[in-house]
């Protein structure tokens, strides 16, 4: 019987320990290999306890459907493989050496940062406002889904072929779209040359797009990489995809030669997502600013960052402390939300803690609790770079917006 006693330790110690081993650092595959060794082990040890063998067996039992269930969904096709991330970074391959595949996966990374979950956020920064999956609501730009067939649409609108919006042309005798994916690349480089009803800058009368060009700063894609975004575009829609070459010559008919990114710039920025964006001390403020693409939504005098309508001109010099000492902001602190008392910690609340307080003018009506700034600024700022930046911003005031030619309106709007 000792022998025995033995030996049922050891098949206990022993499964435990492949269990541990496997989650720990087997993956899934390591996990079924565990698990079915461990019901060998049991069953054995079970077989030569004939006490306790009902229990050990059926436990050995147990292990071994768990064993073959892990290994059987292990190796099931994935529906979405690992694609490596150096490869779907694909920063040093021209687009005309890649697959339409790898070009596809290389644009998915640029958009949101990870593959196949159509969530996150990468440095094309698209999702701060456009959705894309069927259904989603997206209010504060078109939904994305569908967009190569909505394209060929777009382009036969009357209200295409007699644009009155604020610029009709990318560039001085650039042409408009005659396509599909002309009007997408179109779309990308020059927002404003035809805005989608409902969606331009509010008091604009959709003559004005609120959309940054996304071959300048902050975004700054460089030709190969916004041809990555249009060919994940077509690609993920089933759609084949138009020609590397076709789509180069478009972006190449909108984007002058002087306006385009380096792709030096590309290889500085790898495509391999948000990564770890993080803000630092080390950074300036326009560093900080350019990173955190603050200039999308906000225009920010005297830093060239005029365009940026979805959030108040940043004249924060002028603004904070009217807005603490708002009866708004009151009884947000009375509720215990925001906690500001001095401009800076307002400034700082504002980035750290953006539903804290919304400013008036800008709640969204659709869901007035929570702001349209990026929730997540707190996990990307040091605390260093929230201070230069609350630093920085106190030093801009309206008089500073005036010099700039920038005319704000009394609820923080830009004036058009
Ligand atoms: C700051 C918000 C914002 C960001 C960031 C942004 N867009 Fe837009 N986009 C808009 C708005 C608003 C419109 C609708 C107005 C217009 O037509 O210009 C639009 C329009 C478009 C259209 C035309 C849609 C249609 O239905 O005709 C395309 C295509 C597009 N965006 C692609 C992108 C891509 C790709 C990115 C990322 C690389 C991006 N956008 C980033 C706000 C944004
Ligand atoms: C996706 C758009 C978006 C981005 C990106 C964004 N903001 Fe905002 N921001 C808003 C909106 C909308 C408001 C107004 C609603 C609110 O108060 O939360 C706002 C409010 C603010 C306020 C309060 C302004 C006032 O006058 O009371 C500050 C300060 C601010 N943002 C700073 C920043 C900084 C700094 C960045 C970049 C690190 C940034 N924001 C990026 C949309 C944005």
């Amino acid at each position: 019987m000792i022998p025995g006693k033995i030996g049922l330790a050891v098949g206990i110690v022993g499964s435990v320990a492949f269990i541990r081993w496997a989650t720990l650092g087997g993956g899934t595959l390591g996990l079924a290999f565990g698990l079915l060794l461990s019901a060998v082990l049991l069953m054995w040890v079970g077989y030569m306890l004939p006490r306790a063998r009902m229990i050990l067996v059926s436990v050995g039992f147990f292990t071994l459907m768990s064993g073959i269930f892990a290994s059987y969904s292990n190796w099931l096709p994935q529906v979405r493989g690992e694609v490596p991330k150096a490869e779907a970074a694909g920063t040093s391959k021209k687009a005309e050496d890649m697959t339409a595949q790898e070009l596809a996966d290389k644009g998915e990374m640029i958009i949101f940062g990870e593959m196949g979950t159509l969530h996150g956020q990468g440095k094309g920064q698209c999702p701060l406002c456009h959705g894309f999956k069927k259904g989603d609501v997206s209010e504060r730009a078109p939904n994305l889904a569908g967009i190569p067939q909505r394209a060929a649409e777009r382009i036969k609108d009357a209200r295409y072929s007699k644009p009155d919006s604020i610029q009709t042309e990318a560039f001085s005798g650039s042409g408009r779209a005659t396509t599909a994916f002309e009007y997408i690349a179109e779309s990308h480089s020059c927002p404003n040359c035809f805005i989608v009803a409902g969606f331009g800058v509010k008091g604009s009368n959709d003559r004005e797009s609120p959309m940054p060009a996304i071959h300048k700063p902050p975004i700054q894609l460089t030709i190969d990489e916004l041809i990555a975004v249009d060919t994940w575009l077509f690609v993920r829609e089933g759609e084949e995809a138009p020609p590397v070459a076709d789509l180069r010559a478009a972006y190449e008919k909108f984007i002058p030669a002087a306006d385009r990114a380096e792709p030096a710039k590309e290889a500085a920025a790898p495509a391999g997502g948000p990564g770890p964006v993080i803000a630092t001390g080390a950074d300036t403020p326009d560093q900080i600013i350019a990173k955190m693409a603050c200039g999308a939504c906000h225009t920010i005098p005297t830093t060239g960052n005029k365009f940026g309508a979805i959030g108040p001109v940043l004249i924060e010099k002028t603004s904070a402390a009217k807005r603490i000492a708002s009866a708004e902001y009151k009884a947000r602190v009375k509720a215990g939300k925001a906690h500001a008392t001095t401009p800076k910690e307002y400034i700082i609340e504002s980035i750290m803690n953006p539903s804290a307080f919304i400013v008036p003018a800008f709640v969204n009506k659709g869901n007035p609790d929570v702001s349209m700034m990026p929730p997540d600024f707190a996990k990307k700022f040091t605390y260093e770079a929230v201070e230069k930046m609350a630093d920085f911003l106190l030093s801009i005031d309206e008089s500073a917006a005036a010099k700039d030619g920038i005319k704000v309106d009394k609820d923080g709007r830009k004036a058009s």
